[in-house]
């Protein structure tokens, strides 16, 4: 009974100890883990932007994103930026691999050719990854190779690395559409939904939509939109850093940066496309690239790129169709297409008119690019890219442009009748109906109304 007892007391003792044991062995590690991540300085990111404006430290510069990008000889991380042009400094990379901070290398600054004088452009930032880096997450830049406290650097996450060396074959949209620069809580909510499904109809996957204001009822539209992920909102509050001009000259418009920012949207927007589209379509949101011969895009680029293969970028000429368009209005109370009256903005279905080319002005053309094939774009042409460069003839392709402001009010012989948006007026009609009945801007007895006026 005795040595039972005692045994059981042994036995308890020495669990104890075991116990104990563990104890003081594991705790170093718990410890050296937790003065891993909380204390030592040579871990990384601190801080990552989660903002598509993030000023760079010790610098009159803005970083907007970074993308793995090894089509440049000797580099392998693109950074786009808005950069002081009168301010350029040298600049290091520094890189966060596997949570460690690597060493620096040298950076090379490429201010875009298409600044128009602004004292601001975009710019690229090239950097080499060092060696001895695995599994590189970060990237940020600082004005000194060495010694520089980074604590308080913003780190930019590095988009587009490829989980395999192998080409991508297959892509996850065929077309995508960038939108850049929505401004001046612009509102013209029913030319919205019209263009977005229209481009939707000719076989757009996604629409990026670079967001500084919007108003109202077009902000519940996008929302929506946004919600089922046809549309990608990228927040731009470029007025927070900059006096962005509402012009495209600084000598004529003034200002910090051309065009609310349009041309560094545009290239980030490629950059953001390269792995998931075949193709990106760069137009604003009152145009539309438009198939002449085929129903869709998909099937007209199936035509081009086989007549023209090895071509980056497919040059698409602009015809304007005016706000006018000279139908009295008793011929427009009678028409056959709904009105919508009761939702803000214009109707695209009424631009029935396009303006004849006037040969003494230059009419830049809209594009259709294949993203991988350019480095550097601007609106109306690629800066730097590989591969060629075709101009779609109009019978194939051609932009209808639904200019909200008329420049010069053209006679009648001057504009040729144009209907090619009412071939997808009865696919058109229900889906903007629908549209509008989801963000409440129009009640279901005017959708029926509609539907009745369609038949
Ligand atoms: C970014 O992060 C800050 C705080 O870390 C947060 O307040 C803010 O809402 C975030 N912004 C976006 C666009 O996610
Ligand atoms: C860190 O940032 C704070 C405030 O932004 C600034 O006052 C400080 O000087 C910075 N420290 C270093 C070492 O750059
Ligand atoms: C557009 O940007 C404004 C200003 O930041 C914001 O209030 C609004 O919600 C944004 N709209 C959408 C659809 O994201
Ligand atoms: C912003 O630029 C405009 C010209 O576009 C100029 O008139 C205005 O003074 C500038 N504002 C500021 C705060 O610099």
């Amino acid at each position: 009974m005795d040595r039972v007892k005692h045994f059981k007391r042994k036995f308890f003792l020495l669990l104890i100890a075991v116990f104990i044991l563990i104890i003081i062995e594991r705790t170093p590690r718990i410890y050296r883990l937790i003065t891993q991540i909380h204390g030592s300085t040579n871990t990384c990111p601190f801080q990552t932007s989660n903002q598509s404006i993030t000023p760079l430290e010790n610098t009159k510069h803005f970083l907007v994103s970074a993308y793995m990008d090894q089509r440049v000889k000797g580099f392998d991380i693109r950074i786009i930026g808005i950069f002081r042009r009168d301010s350029i400094q040298t600049l290091y990379c520094l890189f966060c691999c596997a949570g460690h901070l690597s060493t620096t290398t040298p950076a090379a600054v490429l201010v875009h050719s298409d600044h128009f004088g602004f004292p601001f452009g975009t710019t690229d930032i090239m950097c080499k990854i060092p060696t001895h880096c695995n599994a590189v997450s970060h990237v940020t830049l600082l004005t000194q190779p060495n010694g520089v406290e980074v604590s308080n650097h913003t780190w930019l996450l590095i988009r587009n690395k490829k989980t395999d060396g192998k080409e991508k074959k297959t892509f996850q949209f065929d077309f995508t559409v960038c939108i850049s620069t929505l401004f001046g809580e612009y509102n013209n909510v029913l030319q919205f939904a019209q263009t977005l499904e229209m481009y939707r109809l000719l076989g757009v996957g996604r629409v990026v939509i670079y967001n500084t204001s919007a108003g109202p009822e077009l902000n519940r539209l996008l929302h929506s939109y946004s919600q089922e992920r046809y549309v990608e909102m990228v927040e731009w509050p470029i007025d927070k850093y900059l006096n962005a001009s509402h012009g495209w000259l600084f000598s004529k418009h003034g200002g910090d940066l051309h065009y609310y920012g349009q041309l560094v949207t545009l290239n980030d927007c490629i950059y953001r496309s390269m792995d998931r589209s075949l193709y990106v379509l760069l137009n604003d949101i009152d145009e539309i690239i438009m198939p002449y011969q085929h129903d869709n895009l998909k099937s007209m680029m199936n035509m081009l790129q086989q007549q023209h293969p090895n071509t980056g970028a497919f040059l698409i000429q602009v015809h304007v169709f005016p706000k006018k368009t000279l139908l009295s209005t008793s011929e427009n109370k009678n028409s056959p297409l709904p009105r919508w009256d009761g939702v803000p903005g214009f109707n695209i279905l009424d631009r029935i008119y396009r303006e004849g080319r006037d040969k003494n002005i230059n009419h830049p053309p809209k594009m259709i690019i294949q993203p991988r094939f350019v480095q550097q774009t601007s609106v109306h042409n690629v800066l730097i890219m590989s591969g060629q460069k075709f101009k779609v003839p109009m019978k194939v392709c051609g932009v209808i442009h639904c200019r909200i402001s008329t420049l010069k009010q053209r006679p009648l012989e001057e504009l040729h009748v144009d209907t090619r948006l009412w071939d997808f007026k009865n696919k058109l009609i229900p889906r903007v109906n629908e549209i509008l009945r989801r963000v409440e801007l129009m009640s279901s007895e005017e959708e029926k109304e509609n539907r009745l006026n369609n038949i």
